[in-house]
């Protein structure tokens, strides 16, 4: 296990490009695999997660060449939507490793069960194994697929191809995981299908197929299980298609991994940062609605989209003192990969920080909850954990000590923020789980101290 000390430092100056979104280099991979033709995709991420996203869809028979400079250049040739199935009745039915990839593990199904043979079974590592995919085989199966999987919830997960027929699905959880599933999974069923979801998700998978010539109707849901607080989620509709073509895509940088950047910016006295070439896709910025509602100093710059994609630049800086405020359900799903900060952000602000309806939370790379609240009350907060959240009396600042990233890439990115913006440093022990999602982070935020 990698342990990596970061001592109070700062301030914080200049310009960060974070890495590749993560979320969208696993749809775009997914997708080209799905198309006839060649893709290319510009800003690939190179991290473990989507790595493992090139290994499944080179197993399952796609043709990947990777390049480029300082950016990943991957040049894929699909298999189209029936490859798998082609491939499987001749007796190749291959074994899928996901990795730590949750992405991988939820989205993949939505295709394989829509084949006209072959049965895959897909399984990763020790942190995958306790994450539900009972959530993606409920509606997969109400389309007609056949899937198992252990105890009937965890992984391993096989997948048999069968005829699907089109549903309305009503998403229990707000996932844009699900979500994608049931749409990729609508391509290749008998008529259309639409899924509703209680609050907005992101919408990567929705922009990526509508460019890719799938026929896709987005419109407001009025659903009878809305989320107290959130905006109203939208009815997805899909309709089957024949083929996908997906020519290039051009990867906007990661806002979840720029969150951490920003979040020091705004804890280390003096700081003053800004982040280009960055994702603004409204679906995913909610870190920034917290940061203003705490009082923080953000700036957006909104450029030209690219690929159907907001990007644009951040500025943040440290100023006024934070304050202690309310994050509730309707703020979750567009930012629930950046809740963990909440919980370090509190720890600086003056009074109460709390945080509810984020049970999901629980079901991440680790049980986001009890790591990230027994990790920052080890670095001095005061904070209590609850069934869907958690309290956090802002003492204008933490301590420092020790964090044990389980394994979780954001909790090890965490610990590094923690650690500039504490009293007495912060040693992060399992720091290279941040490699799944940002391989060059230590790097790059100490750039920003020199
Ligand atoms: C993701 C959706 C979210 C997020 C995850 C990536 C995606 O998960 O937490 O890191 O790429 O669709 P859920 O769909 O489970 O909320």
């Amino acid at each position: 296990m990698v342990a990596v000390r970061f001592e109070p430092a700062g301030p914080l100056r200049g310009a960060l490009t974070p890495p590749p979104d993560k979320s969208i280099s696993h749809r775009a991979a997914i997708l080209a695999a799905m198309g006839d033709g060649e893709a290319t995709i510009e800003n690939y991420l190179d991290a473990a997660d989507t790595r493992a996203t090139l290994r499944a869809i080179e197993t399952l028979g796609a043709t990947v060449a990777t390049g480029g400079g300082e950016e990943m250049e991957v040049r894929i040739q699909g298999i189209g939507l029936q490859g798998p199935g082609e491939r499987a009745a001749q007796g190749d039915a291959p074994e899928i490793d996901v990795g730590n990839a949750g992405t991988l593990m939820r989205l993949l199904p939505g295709w394989l069960a829509g084949q006209g043979a072959g049965a895959w079974r897909l399984d990763g590592d020790e942190s995958i194994r306790r994450r539900p995919v009972d959530r993606v085989a409920e509606p997969l199966r109400q389309m007609g697929a056949q899937l198992d999987c252990r105890d009937g919830r965890l992984p391993p997960l096989w997948v048999h191809g069968g005829a699907l027929s089109g549903t309305t699905y009503q998403l229990p959880v707000a996932s844009a995981q699900v979500k994608s599933c049931v749409l990729l999974a609508g391509l290749l069923a008998d008529g259309p299908t639409a899924v509703v979801e209680p609050a907005p998700t992101r919408d990567h998978t929705e922009r990526m197929l509508t460019a890719a010539g799938a026929r896709l109707r987005v419109e407001p849901a009025r659903t009878p299980v809305a989320i107290r607080g959130a905006l109203p989620g939208a009815r997805i509709t899909i309709e089957p298609a024949q083929r996908l073509g997906i020519a290039s895509v051009s990867v906007p940088g990661d806002f979840s991994s720029a969150a951490f950047a920003i979040a020091a910016a705004v804890l280390v006295p003096g700081s003053e940062i800004t982040v280009t070439d960055v994702g603004i896709n409204p679906t995913r910025v909610g870190l920034l609605g917290i940061l203003n509602r705490m009082g923080a100093g953000i700036e957006v710059t909104e450029e030209t989209p690219v690929g159907g994609e907001p990007r644009g630049s951040v500025s943040a800086r440290h100023g006024l003192p934070l304050e202690g405020i309310r994050v509730g359900a309707g703020d979750v799903p567009l930012a629930i990969d950046e809740l963990p900060l909440v919980a370090l952000l509190g720890c600086f602000a003056e009074g109460r920080t709390r945080l509810s309806g984020a049970e999901e939370l629980r079901h991440k790379e680790s049980d986001r909850i009890s790591t990230v609240v027994a990790g920052v009350r080890g670095l001095g907060a005061e904070i209590e954990g609850t069934e869907d959240g958690f309290v956090v009396e802002g003492t204008g600042g933490l301590q420092g000590g020790a964090i044990d990233s389980h394994g979780d890439h954001r909790l090890a990115m965490l610990g590094a923020v923690a650690g500039l913006a504490s009293r007495e440093g912060v040693e992060v022990r399992g720091f290279d789980a941040a490699g799944v999602s940002y391989p060059g982070f230590e790097a790059d935020l100490r750039s920003l101290l020199s």
